[in-house]
């Protein structure tokens, strides 16, 4: 009988595998790491890559927590070769893509890779559509740790069975990589992607700007600030190993040092995948204060995994609430008018209420401590208002701790 009950048993836990997608525990907090596409689109090659991943090292940016180095669109020949393989573009990867793999690796770093959905990448390159399990077998045998899988040419596939079909073949190839859904959010990844990948689009494309974009070629990418508007409805999809993704970092490819700075702020305020975007061997002492802040990177990654709330919104000043593990909080004070405004903030005329984390802070029975993550500065507690004048497109960012 009691075999009996172990064979059931094992028999279950066996199908459960078999039916089991993703692999879990990959990212339990959101994944940071560079992508090759918002500064050098489909022009990269070896030589500039290793470039890249030398300065990745030397920059800081991996003792900051980034880990992944994930090349986007253009690393294949324009066709399949006779047995139906992706090839890595000899003129570019002339020692093949496992070699480059193995130096990412060497580097103590994750390797990804980017492919589509549809029969051609956007860039034009061979798509996935027919080949998921071929193509999941070639990224593993070269190390891939990490597959951003696109959404052009997609006419007449199914958004959820196509990124399904992915993220089983992965399985099947069986080596963990993380699966990042780039469909830009039009069939509500959020409400079905968390058993498929760790991380999904919910926009379109970004575009190096604060507040309005510049058309290119016709097509609009999107600012910092339109993303951010479409965050806070979805807030309560997001949690460890599943992540809305509001778009990869503009951070040293253009806008103003305050525009940045309250950008990367924001992107850690939503729990957002950090995946830096900007040539890493020619960034400022600003860029890389930036994108090396580690106060500001540990409200990313906190382990409660939870979303920011719009709190308040008057004016053209914002402000953000997310709840932190431990019952702490972090606190952004955005101005995206375009003039200076003076905030004055009495903490005990706020009781601070969010159902989705359960959090339920009333400053008149608690006292916080707050630090100013940019300035760095403990700057006195919670007993007191605060106050303090905040530049056109910029923020505050306070943590407040016990
Ligand atoms: C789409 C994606 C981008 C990038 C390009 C590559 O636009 O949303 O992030 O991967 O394709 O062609």
């Amino acid at each position: 009988m009691k075999n009996l009950l172990l064979t059931l048993l094992f028999g279950l836990v066996a199908s459960a595998n078999v039916f089991a997608q993703k692999f879990e525990d990959l990212a339990q907090t959101p994944p940071m790491g560079w992508n090759s596409w918002n500064t050098f689109q489909t022009r990269i090659d070896e030589p500039l890559l290793k470039g890249m991943v030398d300065t990745y090292i030397s920059s800081g940016m991996r003792d900051a927590g980034y880990t992944y180095f994930v090349l986007d669109d253009g690393w294949m020949t324009m066709e399949r070769d006779k047995d139906g393989n992706l090839v890595a573009d000899p003129k570019k990867f002339p020692n093949g893509m496992k070699a480059f793999a193995d130096y990412v690796h060497s580097k103590g770093l994750k390797f990804g890779i980017y492919n589509c959905a549809g029969t051609k990448t956007c860039a034009g390159y061979p798509g996935t559509r027919g080949y998921e399990y071929q193509d999941a077998r070639l990224y593993a045998s070269w190390g891939v740790d990490y597959l951003k899988f696109d959404w052009c040419n997609t006419e007449g596939i199914n958004a959820k069975e196509a990124y399904a079909t992915m993220s089983k073949a992965i399985r099947a190839a069986g080596r963990p990589m993380i699966f990042s859904l780039c469909e830009w959010g039009q069939h509500q990844p959020w409400k079905w992607a968390g058993k498929v990948g760790q991380l999904w689009r919910s926009t379109g494309d970004i575009g190096a700007a604060f507040d309005e974009t510049v058309a290119r070629n016709g097509w609009k990418p999107l600012s910092v600030l339109n993303i951010l508007d479409r965050q806070d409805s979805i807030r309560q999809y997001a949690g460890p190993g599943h992540w809305n993704d509001p778009d990869m970092l503009e951070v040293g490819n253009g806008m103003k040092y305050n525009e940045d700075k309250a950008h990367f702020s924001l992107w850690c305020m939503l729990a957002a995948p950090l995946m830096a975007g900007n040539d890493l061997r020619k960034m400022s002492e600003q860029t890389t204060a930036i994108l090396t802040n580690k106060e500001a990177i540990a409200v990313d990654q906190d382990p409660l995994g939870v979303e920011c709330f719009k709190y308040y919104s008057f004016d053209g000043l914002e402000i953000f609430v997310k709840p932190l593990a431990n019952n702490e909080l972090a606190v952004c004070f955005l101005n995206r008018s375009n003039r200076p405004q003076n905030i004055s903030f009495d903490w005990k005329e706020h009781v601070i209420n969010d159902a989705i984390s359960k959090t339920n802070i009333d400053f008149n029975q608690t006292t916080f401590k707050l630090r100013d993550l940019w300035a760095k500065k403990d700057i006195g507690t919670t007993g007191k208002a605060f106050k303090q004048t905040i530049g056109a497109n910029d923020v505050v960012m306070l943590k407040l701790g016990k």
